[in-house]
């Protein structure tokens, strides 16, 4: 049996658009009006074990955000279940669970900037039974503590901190709804690098103090290294490779794992042990129309027919690292096949 905790079963999310009336006459004189829906997340399978973080990483618009708000229950999927230790997050729809919370890229959006952090921090506890009103204010001091905040900022509004300090709050929010897994979507990319280093630090902290499980979503592959577990590299809505991060820094297999990791300094990586690869090329297709077989085809300097024709399944490649990719894929079985010849 699986000891995942999270589980993602099969998610695919479209967008379709909705066409406005000036849209549908501007058609009907023949005009091109976009109408195809935006695949933005296609079947994917994922899991994440109990206190393990996994990084989610991929290029601007690969559908990182819309996994990461599918997996918190703030957008239903178009197919697919997400479950936490077999319980469903969305029940016809509706977020039934308040063991995922969130942290978003930009604390100062997600902040009320009327209240009182300690009133917000307050909030979702005292409406969902996790404290009293009476005990609400240590409560909420007890939190701010524990994300590096001087508990006698509860009573400041936003607008008193600073972006660092906001994204504190926004963390202290999320864990006094004692969460069981936190959705983390580019937490720190609206920071400076200082900044980023201090809030990376606390996530490992946090980590390591209450065994918190995390999706940890950033385009960031050095930030992404310093805090996962596991890595899922993501590409035009699909999962292409998920292994160990020691496994997909070091020998990254996915062509377009490899591309990414090429285009990112070494200075960031801090790794010299990386081979030498060619730099990512193409643009990235559409998600209104993915192109047929492996999307990563057209940029892809391995592929080949198959490439071009068939979706590659994501497959174990002998250890618990999944690769799709149907040239890995046929290096494994001529590996195999020689070694069966071998032992003859
Ligand atoms: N509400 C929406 N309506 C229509 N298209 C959307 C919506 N949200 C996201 N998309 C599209 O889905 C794709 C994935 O977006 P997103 O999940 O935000 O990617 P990422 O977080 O990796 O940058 C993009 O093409 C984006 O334009
Ligand atoms: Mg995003």
């Amino acid at each position: 049996m699986s000891t995942a905790f999270l589980t993602l079963d099969g998610i695919s999310k479209r967008f379709d658009p909705r066409l406005t009336l000036g849209d549908r006459i501007a058609a009907r004189f023949g005009a091109t009006v976009e109408d195809r829906p935006v695949r933005a997340v296609t079947e994917v399978s994922l899991t994440i074990n109990p206190g393990e973080t996994l990084g989610l990483v991929g290029e601007s618009g690969c559908g990182k955000s819309t996994l990461g708000r599918i997996v918190a229950g703030i957008l239903p999927p178009t197919a697919g279940t997400v479950t936490i230790d077999g319980e469903p997050v969305l029940h016809n729809g509706r977020k039934v669970t308040t063991r995922v919370q969130t942290v978003f890229q930009d604390p100062f959006a997600s902040l009320d900037p009327r209240m009182r952090i300690g009133d917000t921090v307050a909030e979702g506890p005292i409406a969902h039974g996790l404290v009293t009103k009476a005990n609400a204010a240590d409560y909420v001091r007890g939190w701010l503590q524990r994300v590096g905040l001087e508990p006698d900022f509860a009573d400041r509004y936003p607008h008193q901190f600073s972006g660092g300090q906001r994204q504190r709050v926004a963390i202290a929010r999320a864990l006094a709804m004692q969460p069981d897994l936190l959705v983390c979507d580019e937490p720190v990319a609206s920071l400076d690098v200082s900044i980023q280093a201090q809030i990376i630090n606390l996530f490992l902290e946090l980590r390591r103090d209450l065994g918190i499980t995390c999706l940890f979503i950033s385009h960031d592959l050095g930030v992404v290294r310093h805090v996962s577990d596991r890595v899922a590299i993501m590409y035009l809505g699909r999962i292409v490779e998920v292994g160990s991060t020691e496994q997909i820094y070091r020998d990254p297999k996915h062509p377009y794992t490899r591309a990414l990791l090429d285009s990112v300094p070494r200075l960031v990586l801090e790794d010299d042990a990386l081979v030498e690869f060619n730099a990512i090329t193409g643009e990235i297709p559409s998600p209104l129309a993915p192109p047929p077989g492996c999307t990563f085809h057209p940029r892809c300097p391995l592929a080949v027919d198959a490439c071009r024709r068939d979706v590659p399944a994501l497959m174990a490649d002998g250890t618990d690292r999944l690769v799709a990719c149907h040239v890995r894929a046929m290096e494994r079985n001529a590996a195999a096949t020689t070694a069966l010849e071998e032992g003859r």
